[in-house]
């Protein structure tokens, strides 16, 4: 067991059954922000099923007043931050349990368990918070039945909010009043949840199609309420889609969900009572943008979706977070692309998804902070919410998804839920639920070396060689793999990889796929590659095809193929596969930038060749082709993309390098960017649904370039249209596209338009935070970004307290401006080590997240590297460093 202050790993393979289980618990809070009492009664009895041991409860921060067993007072001892309980009655009868305690709400500034924002109660139990709230048996395998007595000032805490069903309420003396809650469904602590304060709600009824009635609430601070349509809107949508496609219906008379603005995630799923950070439920279309709107409807979505996917099958321990996490980013993803609707729709949010996999999960996993989708151990659960967990884990259910096809997947979840509905379980119980659903299916017939991908880190590489023999009208691909070593794991086994594909002519028409052997032929077929290297033999293949390989990313690995310029150029005009088609133009981007960024001569105007801008041209001028797709094909591999391509990374010589680009394709393109600006810069009243967003969002790419070609030229009239749609937009798309265009082109006007923008909406934090976002995140002009982030640090609207604040300054300058960052005199290190020892004794899961920033140090060229190092030891050297950061800087310097 971790205790306090005791940075002991915790291992998979250590797991035990619980020694007690708690089958009831019954809590009564008196709420005070200074000090809150907690009285717990519980019914506990033995696991017959292990040999007898004492009880031991996790406890934080605690002050302990009194402990009773059935009825009388008893002896116990603290071992740690434990509360062990020998003498408990003997044999299998239940025990009574009262345990009082209290707590200090007001000073909880790690912001899990009990704490108060804006005079509002909130709880975060997820992983190990109910500890700080009461002595527990913390873990996701002991669910109890909850009843909760909540009590507090009627004035400052009007509502008050728990899990389950409102059974009573009423007043008491002293201008106080209680309400208290039965939830009707056993639950993990880490689905524990109360609010109390002075909170509004939304409301919809709804009816679900068994025929029940539902009542869904929304809960925001008074002046917030006509920002939650979309949220309820998309949470009416989350109900719908689960029922009609995985037949799941909500399992409550209520579900609520409740807004704060201090939370260190994203959102979080406790049973009936969603809590949110206000970033992913508060939108209007003055205050958010289109990203905004659709981030709101998938954290909707996931939160909802946990309901069945989380909640009424948990998680055995906290090795199989993924269980969950996989799983549900899994649903909302396919739960967004349902929404978005058309194919292209799809593509772009898949395309988008795969982007946030390759740029953040690949360098994870080639990183010291590589696990596997399962981990072996850990030293703080907190760091191990990663993208690993969550991204990687959605795409190894993704596979599962196609080897065993739709109809497939939906007979493998409904033998889950008939097997495991109401208990706590493991990956490979849900493996094994889509194997022995689909028996014939490639997932059950590699069934044990697919469940590889939960064992084994590391990206696997894909290395495919291509043969033509024009003769025999037959093409021979063989595809080998292999996968890095990755701490801890030296030898890696072959991994179940499906790869989707097809083959083009080479006027990128499609060409019919026949393996040899078989009658008939199709368009595209997915080659399931299960040893280290295999070959395929396809006939009838009438000329030199271009192989489109792993179509639609059909597994999270990295494809290598020697495809010549001419190829690429033939999938980017032609591939009837978006996602290759998309990313046959990444491929070539990567490929001039990476020769340019490896030349020793000085970045050069033209390092896109011609033949490339021209193809970009007609993507760009496509007649058919959406808006939102054109601006993913026309966006340029980030940074951080193209470092990943390199072994040796200097950030500066990357910058320069995509900065030439973006400067080269602004200029040549520039008539081009007019017209994209013309045809989609207007869309009318304001809808965030895909087609409109994709032309807003292409449009803003215009602008930006258009601002960018003429920072070169000095002729700034388009500067003049910048600040014009700056100032008349109708929405906060429009609005802050035109604002980061004047900003990031180093325009003069950017300074009125900054501070015009602040004036606007200083009442509206969220915007705020775009507001330091968008200084932090600009391009460096001489070295100016970090003064300028120093002395938004003095500015009375930041806090590193809040933590979306503290995100939207410091890390956009420190996790998300490499060029600006990674300066040749150290400041950049330095300024991160200060603020992460600064955070950690604030907040050690938001310092973590920060310290995180410098995980691929190594990579670095000198100067970079030796200064990165000395900044993280400096960090290291902190003696009383929190366990977060302490395990995420031990690890970095290996
Ligand atoms: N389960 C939440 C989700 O939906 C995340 C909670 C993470 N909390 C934490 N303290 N690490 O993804
Ligand atoms: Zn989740």
């Amino acid at each position: 067991m971790l205790r306090e202050g005791q940075a002991t790993a915790i291992q998979r393979a250590d797991y035990q059954a619980p020694a007690w289980w708690i089958d009831t618990v019954d809590l009564t809070f008196d709420l005070d922000p200074a000090k809150t009492r907690v009285l717990n009664k519980m019914r506990i009895r033995r696991n017959a099923d292990v040999p007898a041991q004492a009880l031991r409860l996790d406890g934080d921060e605690l002050n302990l007043a009194r402990v009773m067993v059935n009825g009388a007072g008893t002896s116990f001892k603290m071992d740690g931050s434990q509360l062990v309980l020998e003498n408990l009655p003997e044999g299998n009868e239940p025990v009574e349990l009262e345990i009082f305690t209290t707590c200090t709400p007001d000073k909880n500034t790690k912001l899990m368990g009990l704490y108060v924002s804006e005079g509002t109660f909130f709880t975060q139990c997820e992983s190990e918070g109910f500890r700080r709230i009461t002595y527990f048996l913390d873990r996701p395998d002991v669910m109890a039945m909850y009843t909760v007595t909540l009590r507090a000032n009627k004035d400052a805490f009007p509502v008050l909010l728990s899990n389950g069903n409102l059974v009573d309420s009423g007043d008491l003396e002293d201008g106080r009043h209680f309400a208290k809650w039965v939830d009707p469904h056993k639950k993990p602590s880490y689905l524990f949840a109360l609010v109390a304060g002075k909170l509004v709600a939304r409301e919809q009824k709804i009816k679900s199609r068994a025929g029940k009635d539902h009542l869904l609430q929304v809960f925001v601070r008074p002046g917030d309420l006509e920002k939650t349509e979309h949220a309820m809107n998309s949470l009416m949508h989350s109900v719908a889609w689960d029922e009609a496609r995985f037949g799941l219906s909500l399992d409550l008379d209520r579900f609520m969900i409740v807004a704060t603005s201090d939370f260190n995630m994203g959102a979080m799923e406790n049973k009936g009572l969603n809590i949110f950070n206000t970033k992913y439920v508060l939108a209007s279309q003055s205050t958010a943008t289109d990203v905004d709107f659709a981030n709101v409807e998938s954290v909707v979505g996931h939160e909802y979706f946990h309901n069945w996917t989380g909640n009424r099958i948990t998680c055995r321990d906290w090795f199989q977070l993924s269980l969950k996490e996989g799983l549900t980013v899994f649903r909302d993803q396919e739960f967004s692309m349902d929404m978005a609707g058309t194919p292209s729709a799809r593509a772009v949010k898949r395309i988008e998804d795969v982007r946030v996999l390759r740029t953040v999960q690949f360098p994870e996993d080639a990183g010291p902070m590589a696990h596997p989708v399962r981990p072996d151990s850990y030293i703080e659960i907190n760091n191990f919410y990663t993208v690993t967990i969550y991204e990687k884990g959605a795409e190894v259910v993704r596979m599962q998804h196609n080897l065993v096809g739709r109809e497939g997947f939906a007979k493998g979840m409904k033998l889950y839920f008939a097997r495991h509905d109401g208990q706590a379980v493991t990956c490979d119980d849900f493996v094994q639920a889509m194997a022995d659903a689909n028996p014939a299916s490639p997932l059950a017939q590699h069934l044990e070396q697919f469940k590889r991908w939960y064992s084994q880190a590391g990206t696997p590489t894909v290395k495919a060689v291509a043969q033509y023999d024009a003769a025999a009208q037959t093409y021979t691909l063989t595809l080998s793999q292999s996968c890095a070593a990755t701490a801890g794991q030296v030898e890696k086994q072959p991994f179940v990889i499906p790869v989707e594909m097809g083959l083009l002519g080479q006027d990128g028409s499609a060409l019919p796929l026949q393996l040899q052997g078989d009658s008939a032929s199709t368009l595209s077929k997915t080659l399931v590659l299960t040893q280290a290297e295999q070959t395929w033999v396809f006939s009838n293949v009438a000329q030199s095809p271009v192989p489109s390989l792993l179509r639609g990313f059909s597994a999270p690995v990295v494809l290598q193929y020697d495809f010549n310029d001419a190829e690429l150029l033939t999938q980017l005009a032609h591939d009837s596969d978006s996602f290759n088609r998309w990313e046959a133009g990444q491929r070539l981007a990567v490929r001039y930038a990476l020769q340019a960024i490896q030349s020793d001569a000085p970045v050069a105007a033209n390092v896109l060749p011609a033949a490339f801008v021209h193809a970009l041209r007609d993507v760009l001028r496509h007649p058919t082709l959406d808006a939102a797709y054109k601006d993913l094909v026309l966006a340029l591999p980030s940074e951080a993309y193209m470092a990943e391509q390199l072994d040796v990374v200097d950030p500066q010589r990357i910058h320069a390098v995509r900065e030439s680009m973006r400067l080269q394709l602004a200029q040549s393109l520039q008539a081009d960017w007019a017209w994209a600006l013309e045809t989609y810069g207007d869309t009318g009243a304001y809808r965030p649904d895909p087609v409109s967003s994709g032309k807003r969002a292409l449009a803003g790419s215009a602008l930006l370039m258009l601002c960018l070609a003429a920072q070169v030229s000095g002729d700034t009239v388009w500067h003049g249209k910048a600040y014009q749609r700056f100032k008349d937009a109708g929405n906060m798309t429009d609005r802050f596209n035109a604002l980061s265009a004047l900003v990031h082109s180093g325009a003069e006007l950017a300074k009125p338009a900054l501070e015009r923008f602040h004036t606007l909406f200083k009442n509206e934090p969220l915007v705020i935070d775009k507001w330091f976002a968008l200084q932090a995140g600009t391009c460096d002009r001489g070295g100016n970004v970090l003064p300028a982030v120093k002395q938004l640090m003095k500015h009375p609207d930041f806090s590193l307290k809040n933590p979306n604040r503290a995100r939207s300054l410091i890390f956009s300058y420190c996790s998300a401006n490499p060029g600006a960052f990674h300066r040749a005199d150290a400041a950049g290190y330095v300024f991160w080590s200060e603020r992460v020892l600064e955070l950690d004794a604030i907040n050690p899961q938001v310092a973590s997240r920060l310290a995180r920033g410098m995980d691929r140090w190594s990579k670095l060229a000198q100067p970079y590297r030796t200064a990165a190092r000395e900044a993280i030891a400096r960090v290291a050297a902190k003696p009383d460093l929190s366990n977060d950061v302490r395990e995420i800087v031990t690890r970095a310097l290996g």
